[in-house]
């Protein structure tokens, strides 16, 4: 078979323009961090497969616990019914949050886990008879592609024909250290209204923005005043959970706490869709009444799925063992000592890094954002190298999965030194 062909044929594609883009890559087998090619070429998987793998293909142990679940009960409906597997990682994820975020609700991924939370939040007013009908957000942010993860995120380019669709939302703007005061104050002007059911944030970095770095100064003076005013504070921990900051979640490194959290991609070791919207218990039990319509009328057909919740528990061993945190500590201080290299090349505007995350911004002349050509030229540069590295625009980044090992870093941090030092010749 054909398989190019035949893709082109059959298949439409995410985030792609079919008219210009190349045919893609075809992939058949992946092991560890590496990808290979139905030719037989081999690449790394610098941004672990959209964000996602955290313990690297093929891993033994979430192969087997889902082969084990297999074979226990593969699926089942879980409005009346529930499964040992949910059951275990509801509470095991609670253990890890070690906070006061209490209840589990399941959904398949980023986009709906963020979809939940919002419900979660609007409804917990409704049910209180209290009305607080606006929602805080910050200018950039990525959430997912439902309608109301839409909403919060950035209105930009990727979804101008939906704009007309979207509620309103307060956007503040992105705290570059400078500005951290002002918006800090001009966001107490806007909650002390008491009109803010919730207020939603990527904690410390902004993935799809390009992994762009606030500080947990910020991160913690802007929780504070939310809760003062009784709005419910949501982090989106999607894209910084599960290590890649270099603690299990992002809200570690500071010393406040979320309402509500959400969590997807690296959940299952990136293997499986799971989504998760952990909830306090106040409220949970704003959702309890004789009144059937103030119950969560909410779900999905793979709720709770038996094969992804097992993966997902074989990722929190991988977790509970440390060889894990040893691999996560050794990749953050390679991509430290990379960066100081790397941070005054004459061809980079900004670098950045935090954890497992590695963020390299390239100089344009005319900002281009999500559509710059240097986007394309890099991708195809890393491809011929033996790279899977898709930029933001024109922000190389890493986020690799922990198996990486040291010799397979430098290659990446090689090719990217090479493509800098060549950039001129474009
Ligand atoms: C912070 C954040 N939230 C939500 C999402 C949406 O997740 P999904 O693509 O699984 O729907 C993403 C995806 O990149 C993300 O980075």
């Amino acid at each position: 078979m054909n398989w190019q062909s035949e893709d082109q044929k059959y298949v439409w594609h995410p985030f792609t323009q079919v008219k210009t883009e190349k045919s893609p890559l075809l992939i058949t087998h992946a092991i560890d961090a590496t990808l290979i090619a139905a030719d037989g070429k081999k690449y790394l998987d610098c941004n672990s497969s959209w964000w996602v793998n955290v313990h690297g293909h093929g891993n033994e142990n979430i192969s087997d616990a889902i082969t084990e679940q297999f074979h226990q009960i593969d699926h089942v409906i879980f409005a009346g019914v529930t499964h040992p597997k949910a059951i275990e990682l509801a509470k095991r994820v609670c253990e890890n949050l070690n906070n006061n975020l209490k209840k589990v609700f399941f959904s398949d991924n980023g986009s709906t886990a963020v979809e939940v939370a919002l419900k979660m939040s609007i409804q917990y007013w409704h049910n209180r008879n209290e009305n607080r009908n606006r929602i805080m957000a910050m200018q950039g942010a990525y959430h997912g592609d439902t309608f109301g993860a839409m909403s919060v995120g950035e209105r930009d380019c990727f979804n101008v024909p939906f704009e007309p669709y979207f509620f309103n939302v307060d956007f503040i703007p992105f705290p570059s250290k400078e500005e951290e005061r002002t918006i800090l104050e001009q966001a107490e002007e806007l909650l002390k209204s008491n009109a803010y059911c919730c207020l939603i944030l990527e904690p410390l970095i902004q993935g799809s923005a390009g992994m762009r770095m606030y500080s947990v100064e910020f991160l913690n003076e802007l929780t504070k005043i939310a809760k003062k005013y009784q709005t419910l504070v949501i982090y989106d921990e999607v894209m910084t959970a599960w290590g890649r900051t270099g603690k299990l979640f992002a809200f570690n490194h500071s010393d406040v706490q979320p309402d509500i959290i959400c969590l997807s991609k690296g959940l299952t070791g990136g293997v499986l869709p799971l989504g998760l919207t952990i909830a306090t218990q106040e409220i949970h039990d704003a959702f309890l009444s004789d009144e059937k319509a103030k119950a969560f009328l909410h779900g999905h057909s793979f709720t709770g799925n038996p094969l992804a919740c097992a993966a997902a528990c074989a990722s929190l061993d991988l977790f509970e063992e440390s060889e894990t945190w040893i691999n996560i500590e050794a990749i953050s201080k390679r991509n430290e000592l990379f960066y100081q290299k790397i941070k005054n090349h004459p061809n980079v505007s900004d670098a950045r890094f935090m954890g497992t995350i590695l963020a390299i911004e390239l100089k344009e002349s005319n900002n281009q954002g999500y559509f710059s050509e240097k986007k394309e030229i890099a991708y195809h540069y890393f491809l011929e190298n033996g790279l899977l590295l898709r930029p933001l625009g024109n922000v190389i980044f890493i986020n690799p999965p922990y198996c990486l090992t040291e010799a397979e870093q430098n290659y990446i941090f090689e090719i990217i030194t090479k493509f800098l030092n060549q950039l001129n010749e474009h």
